[in-house]
């Protein structure tokens, strides 16, 4: 049986309750719409730390597009009923007053938080005031619960390098970052999957399509040349009819703003397109086994 609690400040009541008698928390910071991807993280959580906390908030500080905002998907009834079936002992939710007390209805008033090198270029270039708007949050988020471990998947990889920033600088939690679900035919899984029209939804594995594609080309070359991938990745993705924001590169060991010009010794390729009025992001190590 799933608690469920309507207020951030109960959750955090009940965090520290518990933790003050040795609960060791897991937490899965959400926003809603949940898929396996979701249960994935939660049942490892349940696995490494005994007792799992997820939160719900669709968070505005992050969304640059007001339609994006409107339209992302909410159950939060369907969300309740998948955590219970997953072992979840807590999920809570709020409001954007109730994480920032101080704000009082003026968003403008909420000190942002620093997402970090690793918010510059890709995603931050096209999503102006998103990654702050993530770190606010999940700063915000990680006070609340104070969990020993924060999960997060692996299929937002520029969050994932936004998410460790803000633990490293706050002293905490350990970040663990888990593999990416996919459908069969090879989409990541994402709660905006759900907006895909049945045509769209053909058409969308191109993105996965062209990332192996990208690891085809790296694992038999000699020279690995970040705009020669870039261009595979590209050649698969024209054939799909999905408009593509881009198709790069990038050293996963050192986060760049721009795309690197020349050969790469480690590498992670990353993908935005969208598909129909739904964008979509995907990324793969080129370098792993
Ligand atoms: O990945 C997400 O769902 C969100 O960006 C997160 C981490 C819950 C912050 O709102």
């Amino acid at each position: 049986m799933t608690l469920r609690l309507d207020a951030p400040a109960a959750a955090r009541e009940h965090c520290a309750a518990t933790r003050d008698k040795g609960t060791r928390w897991g937490f899965v910071p959400t926003m809603g719409a949940l898929h396996e991807g979701h249960l994935a993280l939660v049942r490892r959580a349940k696995r490494e730390c005994g007792t799992v906390c997820v939160s719900v908030f669709v968070n505005p500080l992050q969304f640059n597009d007001p339609r994006d905002l409107e339209r992302y998907p909410r159950d939060f009834e369907g969300d309740v009923r998948l955590l219970s079936s997953a072992g979840c002992d807590m999920v809570f939710t709020g409001t954007l007053e109730q994480f920032f007390p101080e704000a009082q209805g003026a968003p403008q008033a909420i000190r942002s938080v620093d997402p970090g090198p690793a918010a510059l270029g890709l995603e931050g270039a096209l999503r102006p005031g998103h990654f702050t708007g993530v770190a606010t949050i999940v700063e915000r988020l990680f006070d609340f619960v104070r969990p020993e471990c924060a999960y997060f998947g692996a299929k937002d990889y520029q969050q994932t390098l936004v998410v460790r920033h803000v633990a490293r600088v706050r002293g905490g939690p350990r970040i663990v970052v888990c593999p990416t679900e996919r459908a069969p035919d090879g989409l990541a899984l994402s709660s905006r999957n759900a907006l895909l029209e049945p045509s769209w939804r053909e058409r969308a594995p191109a993105i996965h399509r062209a990332l192996l594609a990208a690891r085809e080309a790296w694992r038999g070359e000699s020279l690995r040349a970040a705009p020669e991938l870039a261009r595979r990745m590209h050649a698969v993705l024209a054939q799909s009819g999905l408009s593509v924001e881009y198709a790069a590169l990038r050293d996963p060991e050192a986060w760049t703003e721009a795309d690197p010009r020349g050969a790469l010794s480690r590498a992670v390729a990353l993908i935005a397109a969208r598909a129909g009025g739904v964008r979509l992001i995907d990324n793969l190590r080129l370098d792993a086994e």
